[in-house]
């Protein structure tokens, strides 16, 4: 028995858990492979039903188009509004994050078979119903025609996107739907190599995603942006915040030691958004003094901006509810989540790794 393990061990810091053919981090050189392709070209060129096709395709060892990724995601939405009464039975003095959960676990049906579809498709039904929820507003029934980001807009908002708002919201999708062997897939791994089924896997990938140390983030980003409010009090905010030993939101990462690649993506889309964003020149200096700040207190440990902080501005401009940003990031996610999960059943071994015991030895 090791006498002691390090902070990075008892982390699983750099432990491969599984091979995967679906996506690669590259924390030096600040790089991210989806399905064989950078996430740079992928979200500037590419549609969240070409990428979710080319991880099935990978995670099934079986060719699926785009088209029918899109024609099946489709369908998947419209049969989960006809579900959501079933679904939405949660409600009350719950969170949207917590409604949502309950809702993805009640997805499952007694013999727990799905296509992938059917959960990716049904995440942005259910989302956009909780949303509106929120505010006293009827759900509103999926277009199967649209696309996936096009038609999660138009059942949040009531009204068609144009085109740049939906072309952002693909970009997201897009920059977030993996991430290599990141917390959330990890969960969701771990849970499918028990055989589990999908919906089993997809639940617990969700779980871990709510935290803010992982996919909870982008709320309280905004929230920070918000209680910082001037130019003028940056400075003492972030000071003060760092001196209580305090995490800033939306920096750092586990495995970059450069930029988050993903947050350069999306700041490039915001840019190009024409609609009202959140003041992004204050929240550029927001972000200059807390890497500089970040910089001063760690210097031997590269805390950058993470893809968190310009998912909260972007999802912001596009006029989600902040109470909403963790659900479409699983919105995103689950294209990645549903993949791995069917690589591990059909690849991998039972995840089962070992503790190191500090407790009583019995006499
Ligand atoms: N603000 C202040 N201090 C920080 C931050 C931060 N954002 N990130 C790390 N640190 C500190 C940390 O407390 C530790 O200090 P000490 O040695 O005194 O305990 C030191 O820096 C080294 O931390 P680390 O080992 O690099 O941190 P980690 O790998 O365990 O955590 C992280 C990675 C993302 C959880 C962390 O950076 C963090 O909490 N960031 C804020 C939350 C956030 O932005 N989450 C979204 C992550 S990106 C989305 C995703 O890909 O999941």
């Amino acid at each position: 028995m090791p006498d002691q393990l390090t902070k990075s061990t008892i982390g699983l810091d750099g432990v491969p858990a599984a091979e995967t053919a679906l996506s690669h981090v590259d924390g030096l050189k600040g790089e991210l492979i989806i399905a064989g392709k950078h996430v740079v070209d992928l979200a500037s060129r590419s549609s969240f039903e070409s990428v979710t096709a080319r991880l099935w395709s990978l995670a099934n060892s079986e060719l699926i188009t785009e088209a029918e990724v899109r024609t099946q995601l489709g369908q998947a939405r419209v049969q989960a509004f006809a579900r959501l009464p079933d679904l939405l039975t949660v409600s009350g003095g719950v969170s949207l994050v917590a409604a949502f959960r309950a809702a993805i676990a009640g997805l499952r049906t007694e013999d727990g078979i799905s296509d992938d579809a059917t959960i990716v498709g049904a995440l942005p039904v259910i989302a956009a119903a909780l949303a509106r929820r929120a505010n006293g507003d009827a759900a509103v029934a999926p277009d199967p025609t649209l696309g996936h980001a096009a038609d999660t807009l138009r059942m949040l908002h009531g009204r068609d996107p144009n085109a740049g708002e939906a072309r952002a919201l693909d970009a997201y999708l897009i920059t977030v739907s993996d991430h290599g062997m990141n917390a959330s897939t990890f969960a969701a791994r771990v849970v499918a190599s028990t055989q589990a089924d999908l919906f089993c896997a997809v639940t617990a990938g969700y779980c871990a995603l709510t935290g803010p140390l992982h996919g909870g983030a982008p709320e309280p980003v905004l929230e920070m942006l918000d209680t910082i409010g001037t130019s003028a009090r940056i400075e003492p905010w972030i000071d003060d915040a760092l001196a209580r030993g305090e995490r800033l939101m939306g920096f750092g990462h586990r495995i970059y030691r450069v930029r988050d690649p993903r947050a350069d993506v999306l700041k490039t889309v915001i840019e190009t958004l024409a609609v009202n964003t959140t003041n992004l020149p204050f929240a550029a200096e927001v972000e200059a003094y807390a890497r500089d700040a970040l910089k001063r207190k760690y210097p031997d440990r590269a805390l950058d901006t993470n893809v968190e902080f310009f998912t909260a501005i972007l999802l912001d401009a596009l006029a989600i509810p902040r109470q909403a940003f963790t659900p479409i990031f699983a919105v995103a996610r689950s294209t990645g989540w549903t993949a791995h999960a069917r690589e591990q059943q059909r690849r991998g071994r039972l995840l089962r790794p070992s503790s190191a015991y500090i407790g009583e030895i019995p006499a």
